[in-house]
């Protein structure tokens, strides 16, 4: 079996989780992810157009974490603008909404973390503009609460799914990294080990940006929970030698007949999970419910540019011209999934109404 790395502090109770992004009065400060993991930068934001650029070059990515970012670039654009009145501010906020909405259209958390903080904002200012300002930055602080919490409640239902000793393999990054704090798929290792169990991950390295090495084997490894780093194509290799006991991976968008959007790659694990008897398990808010797409073909996939595949470490790799094709997300089908582990539990198919009905509500 491949070595492994040093695990001197799983058991030790309960782990550092440090923010991803948070608020800090009138600017943004998020761990610019592009730096990772040879420096743990923190960068401020003050101007929503540069958090939008943030999202587009993934210093701030994963689902939940964009939803994050999009609700507090609203923030922003609130005291950015230098409107008087409340019909000038709530065009220019609407205006950041959609900049901010446009940045990645595969991840629904978000479109629906930005179309939330303008509905209650809006509902909540009465026609002041000084009181929309503040209305902005409450629900975008309430909805990064929220997602802190959701993240603990997806660990705790999740970490029952593992047994002591257990071997994870994950894909891309759906961490603490991925979320405002503590993660998805990882909520369940970290929660898991935070009960007092020994659960070891391996980390698919996730091309062509590698989420996974630069990512999820850094996250991993600064909490002390030991890691095992390999290539996309090694990963049914490794469950062909009985070497994984689950997969879990987060998602970006889950359509109404549980068919589930995530990292490319992610399909080709589900199929292989599924001829080698591995569970293959997805974990996800609820702001990542999409009910208003019937299965997962109706779910925008993001290209993205084409230097991402033909240049490694700013070296060229492919001949020039080439044609390539990089889509960043790929749809598992819902019968590849063994379950679907929420922040309201663990639904297991078939979903019915179930999911979307789960504690707190789903989205139509
Ligand atoms: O392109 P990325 O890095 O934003 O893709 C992220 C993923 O695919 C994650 O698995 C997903 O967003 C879930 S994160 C909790």
């Amino acid at each position: 079996m491949a070595e492994g790395n040093d695990s001197k502090r799983q058991g030790t109770g309960d782990l550092e989780h440090p923010r991803t992004i948070e608020w800090l009065g009138d600017r943004v400060r998020l761990i610019d992810q592009t730096c990772l993991p040879g420096r743990l930068v923190r960068k401020e934001i003050t101007d929503y157009r540069e958090l939008a650029e943030s999202i587009r070059r993934l210093e701030v990515r994963g689902a939940p974490a964009i939803g994050v970012a999009g609700a507090m670039g609203l923030a922003l654009a609130g005291l950015e603008s230098e409107a008087g009145d409340f019909e000038e501010l709530l065009r220019d906020v609407k205006e950041a909404a959609e900049h901010l909405a446009g940045t990645r259209p595969t991840a629904v958390n978000l479109r629906w973390a930005v179309d939330r903080v303008l509905r209650s904002a809006t509902s909540e200012a009465g026609g002041d503009p000084e009181a929309l300002r503040a209305a902005l930055v409450d629900e975008a602080l309430a909805l990064t609460e929220e997602d802190r919490e959701l993240s603990r409640s997806i660990g705790r239902h999740g970490a029952a799914l593992l047994s002591d000793g257990d071997t994870v393999l994950t894909h891309c990054n759906a961490g603490g990294l991925a979320t405002a704090e503590y993660g998805t798929a990882l909520a369940v290792v970290y929660a898991a080990v935070e009960d007092g169990k020994t659960i070891s991950v391996f980390a698919d390295e996730t091309r062509p940006l590698l989420q996974g090495a630069r990512l999820t084997a850094w996250e991993l490894g600064e909490r002390g929970i030991d890691v095992t780093l390999l290539v996309d194509s090694a990963a049914a290799s490794a469950m062909s030698r009985g070497w994984i006991d689950k997969v879990i991976v987060g998602a970006d968008r889950i359509a109404a007949n549980g068919d589930v959007a995530n990292k490319i790659g992610t399909m080709p694990l589900a199929l292989s999970a599924r001829r080698f008897d591995v569970p293959f398990y997805v974990a996800a808010p609820f702001s990542t419910l999409d009910a208003g797409l019937a299965s997962g073909s109706e779910i925008p996939i993001e290209e993205r540019s084409p230097e991402e595949v033909t240049t490694f470490g700013g070296v060229c790799t492919a001949p020039e011209g080439v044609r390539v094709y990089n889509p960043a997300f790929d749809v598992t089908p819902a019968g590849l999934v063994s379950a679907i582990i929420t922040d309201s539990g663990v639904f297991r198919p078939p979903y019915g109404e179930t999911l979307f009905a789960g504690g707190r509500g789903g989205r139509a």
